[in-house]
């Protein structure tokens, strides 16, 4: 089985995280997420299901198939959904690289986060792409670190940003994927590729953002890697803290941060 070592963690406080992440960035990478009634979906990587309840709630008439390798967020997963009371979500746990579904079951797919934590992206691609109906949608949703710049710039900050990117790579995962999208999806042999870029824009007059975008969601993540890119002598951990403390700093009343996701489409013909 593909090494599934997942650099940001399976803890509680990455759970809380991948929830803030997917409230904040509802409108700017799922206002398009809408699924034809009564289409079967896969969902693949759901993780604690952070995205699968704005996308299940968004279509009420599509029933949804979500996966995820790890057992301890499935059943998370589905504490949550069952606890909001959504009921056209089915929960498994099942891995990306050997999907336990007949050839052509969905009528969609979407992947949200998942590609940069894997070591053969197009592999999993073309396993989705088999369970995946002939004229069927894929959708694949990605960031890209290197999209990040900020006011006040930090060449500390920079550096605690690179660390990510670092471990991330040694884990065999990559989180300036989201370039790399269009590329991808055509190396899977899907048609009618489209790749959009959405920027998330944040200065202190979008205080929602500031607190769940350069806050909760993007500097939570760096610090969440402090220990692990000290231990493994990426950075020194002084370094580390400055660069910590300066990306909160962009999250003042005249801070600016801005990060870049990029959301593809294609078709299987
Ligand atoms: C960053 S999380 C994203 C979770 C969710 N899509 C979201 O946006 O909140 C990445 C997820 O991919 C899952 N994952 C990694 N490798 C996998 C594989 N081979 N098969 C299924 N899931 C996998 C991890 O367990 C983790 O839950």
């Amino acid at each position: 089985m593909e090494n599934t070592k997942y650099v940001h963690g399976y803890s509680e406080r990455e759970a809380l995280r991948l929830n803030d992440q997917a409230n904040t960035l509802d409108d700017i990478i799922h206002n398009d997420s809408i699924f034809p009634k009564d289409s079967l979906v896969l969902e693949a990587g759901c993780g604690v299901g952070a995205q699968t309840k704005i996308i299940a709630t968004k279509n009420p008439d599509s029933n949804f198939v979500s996966i995820d390798l790890s057992e301890d967020s499935i059943r998370e997963a589905r504490r949550m959904i069952e606890s909001l009371g959504i009921t056209n979500v089915k929960l498994k746990q099942a891995d990306i690289y050997k999907l336990p579904f007949e050839d052509e079951t969905f009528d969609s797919v979407i992947i949200c986060f998942v590609l940069e934590h894997l070591h053969n992206p197009i592999q999993a691609l073309k396993e989705l792409k088999r369970v995946l109906r002939k004229g069927g949608t894929m959708i694949a949703i990605e960031g890209d670190h290197g999209s990040t710049f900020f006011y006040p710039d930090s060449e500390q900050a920079n550096m605690a940003i690179n660390c990510q990117i670092q471990l991330q790579k040694q884990n065999g995962g990559n989180s300036n994927i989201g370039r790399q999208l269009y590329p991808m999806l055509k190396s899977t042999g899907l048609s009618e590729i489209s790749v959009s870029p959405r920027m998330v824009y944040v200065d202190s007059s979008k205080p929602q953002l500031v607190e769940g975008f350069i806050k909760n969601t993007f500097t939570a993540m760096i610090e969440g890697i402090s220990e692990e890119a000290v231990q493994r002598g990426i950075i020194d951990k002084a370094t580390f803290e400055k660069g910590i403390k300066d990306l909160y700093r962009t999250a003042e009343s005249d801070g600016v941060f801005c990060y870049t996701f990029f959301k593809g489409f294609g078709v299987k013909k």
